[in-house]
């Protein structure tokens, strides 16, 4: 009869366990020097060697020429407990006799001496299962037993275990097995039943069984019955349900590109051959985790288990990204794939996630501007690039007379606020009175930011496309002066304005009449664009003249301090930056 390689496998000695070194040493040790302890836990992840090790163990013990570390496998002792029909090892499943009636009988059993052998042992599997009363009724027995017995607790969940059970007894945490020993494992397997597979096709294997070897088996026998003695790597990963490679192609292309309509069509494809997202999803979060750590690692880190074609095709993505768009890649991708748990469109949650993806390739990173921020960026104003210390020295210097040196010594301070425009009647563009540089839209068109915007709302209402209409009026606009026009969309207008992104870089290079580019930018909702988040340079609070002022002006610079305030290199920079508005100036010395 057909026998699952699993079970047909299951080693019958120390040395044929893989990985576990370090239960297996100390076990034989305790059996040559014959200090054979009462009670063990086996405790770790399914599949990974306790029921086999268990056996071993008793073989060990009860060998006719043991107590010994390599029992001979040939007297009736040893193949009884092969068979399973030994009369002094139990096992029981604790998942179906966890109760106290099954325990008390099980102490009862345990009085009687051992029918032939040395020892009566006891394998209790699915420990944890096992009631508190029923562990109570353990206790006494496992404390002082007679000196037959020996008892083998496995579980996957020893911390389920009293602490009065763990106490008393002897503790072995089995680990993992390493994708490596499990590929080496499978290749000696394929051999004995006379497969031939080629390595990644394994490699494919083992990484689906996560570490449980007999997962990794039970899934190299699905391989066998799909594809007879020959494994294929092609056919095995696609029978696992492996992302094919160009998907992931057609993903970093997207990317690279900046290309969101092919992020589209990924999940078109992925639609159309019926494969399940969060499945899909999940290779996602370890493709770019691996590509992060190879990143960090290096190419030949042992930290991304895979196959060599594998390994290659990473390595030939990784010079794509940098560090910091993986890790957003990465925090994006886990997201998405929580959120896909319970989506109820999860085709449209997919979509909405990797538009992302493509669009957090515009961001900038907090540590460019701040670069810049230190680093001014050339083709200011040349009293602006001057240290920031220079502003006292300069008014020291400054030829101005009487009423100007009574405020000469004082640092003017300045209140600047980073722009989310809460007042739709308010132009937010900086004016060339502030000493801005002048390639700004407002400086070259007679067009504001949000003329602009009711310009586009209105020709998208017109031509009927409501959608982009709505979405664009919910927007935020924003205009850097290097031609780079951003559009920061809710949430829910994303999909629309990124399919109409072209149309809308279109019209808007028609009305401002210039050569911008249009992208979208990171999301907003709605509780963002009534916050304003200010970074106050100075101290104190906001004057009156401030507190009348609609809060996203820019005010005027009247007194020759405010405007030397206004043209210190460090706010010009914040400025220019952070898109930044200057609301007040104040003189700290005078709140002082
Ligand atoms: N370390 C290992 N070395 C070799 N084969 C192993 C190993 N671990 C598991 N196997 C294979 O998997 C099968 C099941 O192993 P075993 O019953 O020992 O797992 P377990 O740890 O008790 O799992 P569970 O927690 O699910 O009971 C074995 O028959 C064997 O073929
Ligand atoms: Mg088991
Ligand atoms: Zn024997």
């Amino acid at each position: 009869m057909y026998q699952v390689i699993a079970r047909k496998y299951r080693p019958q000695t120390f040395q044929q366990v893989v990985n576990q070194e370090h239960v297996k040493q100390t076990l034989i040790n305790a059996i040559t020097q014959k200090r054979i302890g009462h009670g063990y836990i086996f405790s770790g992840p399914r599949g990974t060697g306790k029921t086999t090790l268990a056996r071993i163990l008793a073989k060990s013990l009860n060998c006719e020429k043991g107590p010994t570390p390599e029992p001979c496998l040939e007297c009736s002792s040893c193949q009884e407990i092969t068979t399973g029909s030994s009369l002094d090892l139990t096992e029981i499943d604790a998942a179906s006799n966890r109760r106290i009636d099954d325990i008390r009988e099980l102490r009862e059993n345990v009085r009687y001496r051992p029918v032939r052998d040395r020892y009566k042992v006891f394998i209790i599997d699915e420990a944890h299962q096992i009631t508190s009363d029923a562990f109570n009724a353990l206790l006494k027995t496992l404390e002082e037993p007679p000196e037959w017995v020996v008892f083998i607790l496995c579980t996957t969940e020893p911390q389920q275990f009293p602490a009065t059970i763990v106490s008393r007894c002897q503790t072995f945490p089995f680990r993992t097995v390493e994708v490596e020993q499990v590929v080496k494992h499978l290749h000696w397997l394929c051999q004995e039943e006379k497969i031939t597979a080629e390595n990644d096709a394994l490699v494919a294997i083992a990484l689906a069984g996560d570490g449980s070897i007999r997962d990794s088996l039970s899934t190299l026998d699905q391989a066998i019955a799909s594809f007879g003695n020959q494994l294929k790597t092609q056919p095995v990963r696609d029978l696992l349900g492996a992302i094919p490679s160009e998907i992931l192609d057609a993903i970093t292309n997207a990317l690279t590109e900046s290309k969101p309509e092919k992020m589209l069509e990924v999940v078109d494809q992925l639609h159309r051959e019926g494969r399940h997202l969060q499945n899909f999803c999940g290779q996602l979060v370890t493709y770019f985790r691996n590509l992060l750590v190879m990143k960090i690692s290096g190419n030949d880190t042992r930290l991304v288990p895979s196959g060599d074609g594998d390994r290659e095709k990473l390595s030939s993505h990784l010079d794509h990204f940098n560090q910091e768009d993986l890790t957003r890649y990465l925090a994006i991708s886990l997201d998405l794939y929580r959120d896909l748990q319970h989506a109820l469109h999860p085709r449209f949650r997919l979509e909405v996630g990797l538009l992302k993806l493509v669009h957090v390739g515009h961001l900038t990173s907090i540590e460019k501007i701040l670069t810049q921020w230190n680093n001014p960026p050339t083709g200011m104003p040349a009293d602006a690039t001057e240290p920031p210390s220079s502003v006292a020295e300069h008014e020291n210097s400054s030829a101005d007379t009487s009423k100007e040196n009574a405020t000469t010594e004082h640092l003017p301070s300045v209140s600047i606020e980073n722009r989310h425009d809460p007042n739709p009647e308010s132009t937010a563009l900086p004016t060339e009175s502030l000493e801005t540089p002048t390639d700004n839209l407002h400086a070259t068109t007679d067009f504001t930011l949000n003329e602009l915007q009711d310009s586009l709302v209105k020709i998208f209402k017109d031509e009927g496309d409501n959608f982009t209409a709505d979405g664009l009026e919910r927007a935020e606009f924003d205009y850097s002066s290097n031609g780079h026009l951003e559009i920061r969309p809710l949430r829910d207008d994303i999909a629309t304005l990124q399919i109409n992104l072209k149309a809308i870089e279109v019209k808007a290079r028609a009305i401002g009449r210039r050569n911008m580019n249009v992208a979208l930018g990171a999301v907003t909702d709605a509780t963002e664009m009534t916050t304003t988040s200010s970074a106050n340079l100075g101290a104190g609070t906001a004057t009156d003249r401030s507190s009348n002022q609609s809060p996203s002006e820019n005010i005027q610079p009247e007194t020759e301090i405010e405007k030397r305030a206004l043209s210190d290199p460090e706010v010009a920079t914040f400025r220019n930056t952070l898109d930044g508005q200057v609301r007040d100036v104040r003189n700290l010395r005078s709140y002082s």
